[in-house]
Formats: C-alpha cells, sequence, structure tokens
C-alpha cells in the first residue's frame, strides 16, 4: 500500500492509500478530491486529472511519455512539476508521494 498525499489549491490535505498498479487519478477520485475530474477516464485524452508533484518527487518517478507530454501544451496554468495523474502508475516506492491539486480544471 502507498501513501499519497492530495494537496487542494485551497490548502484542505487528503491522505489516500493507493494499491500498486493503480493511477494517481484513479487514487485522488476515491478520495473525492473534486479537482482532478478525470474526463476521460485515464486516456490521456482530456488533461482534466492536471496535476502538480510535490518538487521532492519530481525526480522520484516516471518521467512524462511523449503523448502526456504532448498533452500537458493543453493543460491551464502548466508548470515544470505538472503532470497527468492518470499517467502515474503508483509503485510501493511512491510511499509518501505528494501531489498539488490545481484549481478546478472543468
Ligand atoms: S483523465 Fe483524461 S488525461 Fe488523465
Amino acid at each position: 500500500m502507498t501513501k499519497i498525499t492530495f494537496i487542494e489549491a485551497d490548502g484542505t490535505k487528503t491522505e489516500t492509500i493507493a494499491q500498486p498498479g493503480m493511477t494517481v487519478m484513479q487514487a485522488a477520485v476515491h478520495a473525492n478530491i473534486a479537482a482532478i475530474a478525470a474526463e476521460c477516464g485515464g486516456a490521456c485524452a482530456c488533461g482534466t486529472c492536471h496535476c502538480y508533484v510535490a518538487p521532492d518527487w519530481v525526480g522520484k518517478i516516471p518521467s512524462a511519455q511523449e503523448d502526456e507530454a504532448d498533452m500537458l501544451g493543453f493543460v491551464i496554468d502548466p508548470q515544470d512539476n505538472s503532470r497527468l495523474s492518470c499517467q502515474i502508475e503508483v509503485t510501493p516506492d511512491m510511499d509518501g508521494l505528494v501531489i498539488q491539486v490545481p484549481d478546478s480544471q472543468t
């Protein structure tokens, strides 16, 4: 099990436990993080699962692949630590991962 903490734009922190093989987007949806709308269901086609990976974690998770990087060009307020949460597969070594959630993206 992998603990993930979501920090919403208003500072609200939500901790959840994700199983390996889930995506960070699925963990957010299970934790009722409203700003992660995930409208395409994880198909890397909508950008509404955009999140910011906490700076300490950026180098510890696999980098975005080409299709994710392309889609990140369409999200609102992209930053260097932007990711699509549906493209981050949870692994045990991500225990303690911190994800910052942008304002509503719908
Ligand atoms: S859920 Fe649509 S791009 Fe991630």
